[in-house]
């Protein structure tokens, strides 16, 4: 009798933004190579961000922080690192890489109102359905000057067309992880956050193209290599259409 031929189960196909595909992609998070890789040079630019703490035990609430790629990048700054994601699997791997985590929705965070000298959204107002519950949420945190800093995708024909038809293409963005009709009108965004007192300032945000293609190319021989200092720059670009950065202070 011939052996039965080994069954291979293939890869689940999720809805666009499913927050199951962040389970599937666990192994993802930290590989310097993996789906996950552009989020590590955006982290790095949002922790350009922020400044050192400016007091003992300040605190920065880092809301969908994911497996906790924001970590690294705010060594030596002072703060207390608190993370805040849906997805547990991220979460053990934060919490591995020193962020206290919290399982919770960015939309009603279990902590005190004022508490926090920095929030940070990185990448996550995209992912939810309701962003402006997560603006409030922000402003809730955040104790009289303190800090918002953010990035996330323009709800733009372009952002469409770069992000997920080009993007998702690429090694870089996990394909399926977006759904365009989320995305988020930097207009909309900035008069929401005024509206709870955060005065909001915007610049458009682009990966370093060399960078990115010889990371591309490097990855392509083979293996993009540990993430370092060389790994492609997230940079300032004249236009917001497509990917944002923002960074405002709650009014006093
Ligand atoms: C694109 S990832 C960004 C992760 C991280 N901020 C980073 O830049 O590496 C989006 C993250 O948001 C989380 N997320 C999505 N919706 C959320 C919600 N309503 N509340 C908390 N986390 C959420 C997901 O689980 C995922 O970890």
């Amino acid at each position: 009798m011939r052996d039965a031929a080994p069954v291979s189960t293939p890869p689940r196909v999720l809805p666009p933004n499913d927050p199951r595909q962040y389970d599937d992609l666990a192994d993802e998070w930290w590989r310097p190579d993996g789906a996950f890789a552009m989020l590590h040079w955006l982290a790095r630019a949002r922790a350009d961000l922020v400044p050192p703490a400016g007091r003992p035990d300040a605190l920065l609430v880092d809301l969908g922080c994911g497996a906790g790629l924001l970590a690294p990048h705010l060594t030596g700054k002072g703060y207390r690192h608190v993370g805040v994601d849906l997805t547990r699997s991220a979460l053990a791997q934060a919490a591995a890489h020193g962020v206290r985590v919290v399982n919770g929705n960015a939309t009603a965070v279990p902590l005190a109102d004022g508490c926090a000298d920095v929030v940070a959204a990185g990448e996550l107002l995209e992912h939810v359905p309701d962003w402006r519950r997560v603006v409030a949420e922000a402003a809730r945190l955040l104790r009289p000057g303190g800090l918002l800093v953010l990035d996330t995708l323009n709800d733009t024909l372009l952002s469409r067309v770069v992000a997920v038809h080009i993007g998702e293409r690429l090694p870089t963005v996990p394909r399926g992880i977006h759904d365009p009709r989320l995305f988020v009108d930097a207009g909309e965004l900035v008069a929401e956050c005024a509206r709870h007192g955060i005065d909001l300032r915007l610049r458009g945000v682009r990966p370093q193209v060399r960078g990115t293609l010889a990371w591309l190319a490097r990855r392509a021989r083979g293996g993009a290599g540990p993430v370092t200092g060389a790994d492609p720059r997230i940079v300032p670009t004249w236009s917001t259409a497509v990917l944002y950065q923002g960074r405002g202070r709650r009014q006093g």
